[in-house]
């Protein structure tokens, strides 16, 4: 049993839609978010830039006792999570598109997948999605330039709805009838591609399931926190913080780090 924190980090702001996810599931575990903003976007750098920038949000996360860490980030988690835990002796949960339910549910047999140029192009991506999707047509789109927008608060703006439709009427054309959203930014972007994607089509993103997970796996490893007073959520960011404030609500406290 253990009251220290479940470090959660991703290359900036997305990452909050799995911190929420899991606050939502363990409203009594303390949490410390690491944003790193400024080194955003991870999807055009290459694996080994990606494994560094891992490894230093990873020991920054250490530093401060957290018992297990959550890679809320696709594109860290294809590239550098079997670096990480073969690196570290605290467990890692990362966070992979649903290529799986997509493709099992999928009536069309057509699936579109958003995701960043270094998860799609990652040997994990491309594993699992050999795995579950034969039979399947897979149409793959690198979100090029989302992750930016929203990084600088624009997910209401008439570039984002300029490039959402741009990657999304291929998929559309093509009859896709479930949209896998590859990336924790991306769920921020929900009521968006709703106004562009048909009604029949749904969206899948793998928030809950990583939540899921982490509670699953806290428990097996005897970490669950069974202090329920004085919970800590601590949101962390070495760029312009009020990105991360608007989105999270201001009752959360934000401080802005180099790291
Ligand atoms: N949230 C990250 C992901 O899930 C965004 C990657 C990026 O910074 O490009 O992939």
């Amino acid at each position: 049993m253990s009251n220290k924190p479940i470090g959660i980090f991703d290359s900036g702001v997305g990452g909050t839609s799995i911190w929420k996810e899991i606050h939502a599931l363990l409203p009594f575990e303390n949490t410390i978010y690491l944003a790193d903003s400024k080194n955003a976007p991870y999807g055009p750098k290459g694996k080994e830039r990606i494994i560094e920038l891992s490894i230093k949000n990873t020991e920054f996360l250490l530093e401060r006792g957290c018992k297990i860490i959550v890679v809320a980030c696709n594109t860290a988690t294809t590239n550098a999570i079997k670096v990480l835990r073969e690196s570290y002796d605290v467990p890692f949960i990362g966070i992979e598109p649903a290529i799986k339910p997509a493709a099992l549910l999928s009536k069309t047999k057509v699936v579109g997948i958003l995701a960043t140029k270094g998860t799609l192009s990652s040997d994990l991506f491309n594993k699992t999605s050999d795995l579950f999707a034969s039979g399947i047509e897979i149409i793959e789109q690198d979100g090029e330039g989302i992750v930016p927008l929203i990084e600088e608060g624009k997910l209401e703006s008439e570039e984002m709805t300029d490039l959402l439709k741009l990657y999304l009427n291929p998929m559309i054309n093509a009859d896709i009838d479930y949209l896998v959203l590859g990336c924790s930014h991306y769920p921020y972007l929900i009521p968006e591609l709703l106004k562009i994607l048909p009604n029949d089509v749904k969206i899948i993103d793998s928030g809950e399931a990583v939540a899921i997970q982490t509670k699953e796996i806290l428990k097996r490893n005897n970490l669950l926190n069974m202090q329920k007073t004085h919970v800590s959520n601590e949101f962390i960011t070495n760029a312009n913080p009020s990105i991360l404030s608007n989105i999270l609500g201001n009752e959360c406290n934000v401080t802005v780090k180099d790291f």
